[in-house]
């Protein structure tokens, strides 16, 4: 009776022994191993959350987004390829609760910093397949005030919220990777030691840039190939036949009209690997080259060739005269999309040594402007034979091939 008695004393002391022990282990000790990483590895300041962020973040949870989006990209080949650097413990230790998901119907999202403009994301949000055809992301209409140019706070809120993913860690540059590496102390663990690339830290595929290497497009892309990547990757924003007219009418500046301009293959290579920063134009640099080569042979089929008209020689002397004093501070002496204004600019001139516009979308461009960009109105400030004068005269930049 009295052994048996005793037994229950050893096996209840013996059981909240093992749970103490169990919590420990497996609660408390990797808690404090995880608070100390975090601690070391995180920059000395990381950015937090502004007011506006924080609202977006409560919305990104009411609405779900986490069942199909992660926020967590893992140590692996193929997450680094397409998001960039793997995720650090102390890029969401301010997260409560946590919004990592354990799905992804759609992309990881944790380094959507800079990835796509605001505009890009109500569009997307109001509509995904008026950007991406094909998507199966729901739509979010009741965020907006009925288009997608009219956004509600809390549209805005959540974009902003998307556009932080991924900041601190962006933010902390070089030198916040080099304090990671140092305050992780693992020289001999794969795993970390994958993370701090500082080159890969935001290497989102669709992610533009201003700048970038530009390989070089195989000359004879498979056309009928082209036509459908078109159909299916560009149709949604540039409309079916190329005239900047698909479902995505309410981005600044609208998609370029494909028909109206004619692309040197230097400047398509460049496009397709960068995109055009700061428009809703995405990068394709996860794309082959032979796929870049065949979407830009569909797309010279799109531009319509027009007879070149001879512009008497006074015209362009006029036309280079206006450009000197009007123009090249922005698009370069040479036409290059280079002049000194440049890094004022959130999007880039046009470069016309590698665009050259039709002499119709030339002269609309003057009078029109182009919205979302720097490019102004110049009816009013240019009389109109200046006007069409420099519209000639800005063709002449093109360094294509002649067709
Ligand atoms: C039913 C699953 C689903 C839900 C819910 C969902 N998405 Fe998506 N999302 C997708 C899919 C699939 C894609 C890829 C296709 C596309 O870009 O539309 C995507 C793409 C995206 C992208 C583009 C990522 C990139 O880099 O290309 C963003 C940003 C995004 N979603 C944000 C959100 C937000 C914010 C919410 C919540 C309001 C949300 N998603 C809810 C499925 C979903
Ligand atoms: C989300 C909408 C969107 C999609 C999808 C898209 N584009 Fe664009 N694209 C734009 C916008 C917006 C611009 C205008 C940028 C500007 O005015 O500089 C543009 C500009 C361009 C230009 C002109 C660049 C220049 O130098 O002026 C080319 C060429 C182009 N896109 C090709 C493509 C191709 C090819 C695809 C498909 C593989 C594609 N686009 C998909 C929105 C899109
Ligand atoms: C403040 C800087 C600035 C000045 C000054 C400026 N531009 Fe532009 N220009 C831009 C920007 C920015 C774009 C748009 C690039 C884009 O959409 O990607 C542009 C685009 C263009 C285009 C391309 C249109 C197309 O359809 O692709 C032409 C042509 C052009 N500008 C001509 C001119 C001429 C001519 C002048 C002088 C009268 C001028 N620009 C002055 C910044 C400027």
């Amino acid at each position: 009776m009295r052994a048996l008695r005793m037994s229950y004393i050893v096996a209840s002391v013996a059981g909240v022994l093992f749970f103490v022990l169990s919590v420990t282990l497996l609660g408390v000790w990797p808690a404090r191993v995880l608070q100390e990483q975090s601690r070391n590895m995180a920059p000395e300041n990381p950015l937090g959350l502004t007011r506006s962020e924080m609202r977006g973040r409560a919305i990104y949870a009411r609405e779900g987004c986490a069942y199909c989006h992660t926020q967590q990209v893992r140590f692996t080949e193929a997450d680094m390829k397409r998001f960039g650097a793997p995720t650090l413990a102390w890029e969401t230790r301010l997260d409560y609760p946590h919004l990592w998901g354990t799905r992804r119907i759609g992309p990881d999202l944790s380094r959507q910093y800079q990835t796509h403009p605001a505009d890009w994301h109500f569009a997307h949000l109001y509509s995904p397949r008026s950007v991406v055809a094909d998507s199966v992301m729901p739509t979010y209409r009741a965020l907006f005030n009925g288009a997608p140019d009219q956004p509600t706070q809390e549209a805005r809120d959540l974009v902003s919220y998307l556009d932080s993913l991924g900041r601190a860690r962006e933010l902390a540059g070089p030198e916040g990777e080099a304090r990671a590496r140092k305050g992780c102390n693992c020289p001999d663990d794969e795993m970390p030691q994958m993370a701090f690339h500082s080159a890969v830290i935001n290497a989102n595929a669709g992610k533009a840039r201003r700048e970038g290497p530009t390989p070089a497009l195989p000359g004879n892309g498979d056309i009928v190939r082209g036509r459908e990547l078109y159909q299916h990757n560009c149709a949604s924003c540039h409309g079916p036949r190329g005239h900047g007219d698909g479902a995505a009418g309410s981005l600044r500046p609208l998609p370029a009209d494909l028909s109206e301009h004619q692309y040197s293959p230097a400047r398509l290579s460049f496009v397709l690997e960068n995109g055009v920063a700061g428009t809703a134009m995405p990068a394709w640099r996860d794309w082959s080259l032979d796929d870049r080569a065949a979407v830009a042979a569909a797309l010279r089929e799109l531009s319509v060739g027009q007879p070149e008209p001879g512009i008497p020689p006074a015209t362009l002397e006029l036309g280079a005269r206006v450009y000197r004093d009007n123009c090249a501070q922005c698009h370069g002496m040479n036409g290059g999309g280079d002049g000194s204004a440049v890094p004022e600019l959130r999007i880039v001139p046009a470069n016309l040594q590698g665009v050259r516009p039709t002499l119709a979308q030339s002269i609309r461009v003057l009078r029109n402007g182009i919205e979302g960009t720097q490019m102004a109105v110049w009816t009013g400030r240019l009389s109109e034979a200046e006007l069409s004068a420099v519209a000639y005269y800005v063709r002449g930049f093109y360094q294509g091939e002649p067709r």
